[in-house]
């Protein structure tokens, strides 16, 4: 990494007041830059957390603003960006990280559930990315959008994986277009993560009891990642997506083995 360089750079995470997003403004703020946290839900446990993580933030010496934003509604993102150029007049970092969808199969959507589905994980995306470009081409700045491996493969009930598919599309199509404006875009792809939503994702897939321990990722490895994409050492990257999952993908063919028996077949 590039010594000083996130040094009071501005990064906004969305959806970061826990999980993954959490992970990501720490690994930021460590780096030394100024940390913009994002939230949904106004008076629960999303903003208690959120409060939380903006004093450690600042407890580490660095910036921390919690803004309060469904990125669904386009005037509400509107607003999050207007508070940024009032308060803060600069973003270098665009890190696309909230999601929301049921875990249900595709078919037994109803339409209020497909709509949302939409809403929140691929026109929020893209809502947040329009309305960033002044400030990111002012700074010549990075986005960065959070995929997972259900962008590619099949997993049961999980709708959010087609909305993945599409932002995936779109990292490499805004990659091209937004090249000239010198901002760069790129995502990482994540494995499985044992966050909030881990739990509930059990419940619809019994096979994952089955995978071993070392194929988890943890919240760090893919806030690590995305630090890299931001970081001049990735310059030469562009429109690409980074697969983080421990090596679980490359395994589809083979068994999760237990340590002794990888011991015997290992070749
Ligand atoms: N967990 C995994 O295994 C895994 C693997 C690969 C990739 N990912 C991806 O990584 C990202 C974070 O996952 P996670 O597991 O940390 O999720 P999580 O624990 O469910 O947290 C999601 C965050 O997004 C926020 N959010 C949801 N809808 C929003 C909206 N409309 N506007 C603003 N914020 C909103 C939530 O805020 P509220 O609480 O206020 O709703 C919450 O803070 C997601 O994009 C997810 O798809 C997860």
């Amino acid at each position: 990494m590039h010594c000083n360089f996130f040094k009071d750079k501005i990064a906004l995470i969305t959806g970061s007041s826990r999980g993954i997003g959490s992970a990501i403004a720490r690994k930021f703020a460590t780096q030394g830059a100024d940390i913009i946290v994002n939230f949904r839900k106004s008076g629960g446990k999303s903003q208690e957390q959120g409060e939380l993580l903006c004093k450690d933030i600042r407890d580490m010496g660095r910036r921390a603003f919690l803004i309060q934003a469904d990125i669904a509604v386009k005037e509400s993102v509107k607003e999050m960006f207007h508070e940024i150029d009032e308060k803060l007049g600069r973003l270098d970092f665009l890190i696309l990280n909230a999601a929301k969808a049921p875990f249900k199969p595709l078919e037994k959507l109803p339409e209020r559930e497909l709509r949302q589905l939409v809403e929140t994980n691929y026109l929020g995306n893209i809502f947040c990315v329009q309305a960033a470009l002044p400030l990111l081409e002012k700074s010549a700045g990075k986005i960065v959008f959070i995929s997972s491996l259900g962008s590619r493969f099949y997993n049961p009930a999980y709708p959010l994986g087609t909305m993945k598919a599409a932002m995936e599309s779109a990292v490499r199509d805004l990659a091209e277009s937004l090249s000239i404006k010198k901002i760069s875009v790129n995502g990482i792809c994540g494995g499985i993560v044992k966050t909030d939503s881990f739990k509930v994702l059990r419940q619809y897939w019994e096979e994952l009891d089955q995978i071993p321990d070392e194929l988890f990722v943890e919240p760090d490895e893919i806030a690590d990642a995305v630090v890299f994409l931001c970081d001049p050492a990735s310059r030469g990257i562009q429109g690409q997506m980074i697969v983080v999952d421990r090596g679980l993908s490359n395994r589809l063919y083979r068994p999760f083995l237990k340590a002794d028996k990888k011991q015997e077949l290992s070749y």
